[in-house]
């Protein structure tokens, strides 16, 4: 680990820890070069009473990635891995709002790599979302989200990001390749480790704070980078699938479909594009 503030030097991978603590509103900054799973360190640190929120473990390299539904994350040295812990009281969030969050960061993510990317000069490729929080590029999935709450903390929550940024997919095992892809493969160009997660954290504030003031014009800005809104979709709820024509999320977050049974909403499952 390393807390010392200054940059952080690695063949894969440089932050400028210093700059991070500074700039990203952090009380608490955990480095390492190498951890099984962000997430897995920073439910530990939740779960203390004297963690500083808030607070964010990363990474370098991780070597037990975790996903949604108990799925792997792989992680190559390039991706960004990092898990930001938040009171979401302190923040204003009501238990009612709280499992919007995800949403919101997967909004949070979009916005700060357009923003990054358009601020290099570059032509600008889209960042869109799909529900309930995978952030894709090109219509393959650029990042995971994976919102977690430590055991006996009320309020605290982890919430665990994996982005793909300058990692080539090159070394993937082949089923990640199929469904995944990094800003790197895609643009050609590398973007600074640090002020992507520097505008990623500044955005995840950003996106709790509206999410607590107006949840309706989050999701309004949420629905502008979804991916399959208009589209016929299938949805996996692991013992059936639904079919229907995706109208976008409502205010609760739930996943609206017009379907042949009329409007239904879906509180989770796996969306595909019917093809
Ligand atoms: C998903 O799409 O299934 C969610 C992937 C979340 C991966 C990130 S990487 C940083 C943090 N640590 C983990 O072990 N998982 C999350």
């Amino acid at each position: 680990m390393d807390e010392s503030g200054m940059s952080c030097q690695r063949s894969d991978q440089e932050f400028d820890l210093g700059r991070l603590r500074r700039e990203a509103g952090l009380r608490q900054l955990e480095f390492h070069p190498e951890l099984p799973s962000t997430n897995d360190r920073a439910l530990e640190l939740a779960a203390a009473a004297d963690v500083e929120v808030p607070a964010l473990v990363l990474a370098s390299r991780q070597t037990a990635g975790r996903g949604r539904g108990g799925n792997r994350w792989w992680s190559a040295p390039g991706a960004l891995t990092f898990s930001w812990i938040v009171d979401a009281g302190r923040i204003g969030l009501s238990t009612r709002q709280r499992p919007k969050l995800s949403l919101a960061a997967g909004l949070a993510v979009c916005e700060a790599l357009q923003g990054l990317d358009e601020a290099g000069g570059a032509r600008g490729v889209a960042f869109q979302l799909k529900w309930p929080n995978d952030v894709f590029l090109e219509g393959r999935k650029l990042g995971g989200i994976l919102v977690e709450a430590p055991p006996g903390r009320p309020g605290r929550l982890v919430v665990g990001i994996g982005i793909n940024l300058n990692n080539s997919l090159d070394s993937a095992p082949a089923e990640v390749r199929e469904t995944a892809v990094s800003f790197i493969d895609v643009c050609g160009r590398v973007l600074s480790p640090t002020e992507a997660l520097i505008r990623v954290v500044r955005h995840l504030r950003d996106c709790m704070e509206q999410l607590a003031e107006d949840a309706e014009g989050l999701l309004q800005r949420w629905e502008e980078r979804s991916l399959f809104s208009g589209s016929l979709v299938l949805l996996d709820l692991g013992s059936r699938r639904v079919a229907g024509m995706c109208r976008g999320v409502d205010i609760d977050g739930a996943l609206v479909l017009q379907t042949e049974h009329g409007l239904e909403r879906f509180f989770s499952g796996v969306v595909r594009r019917f093809e």
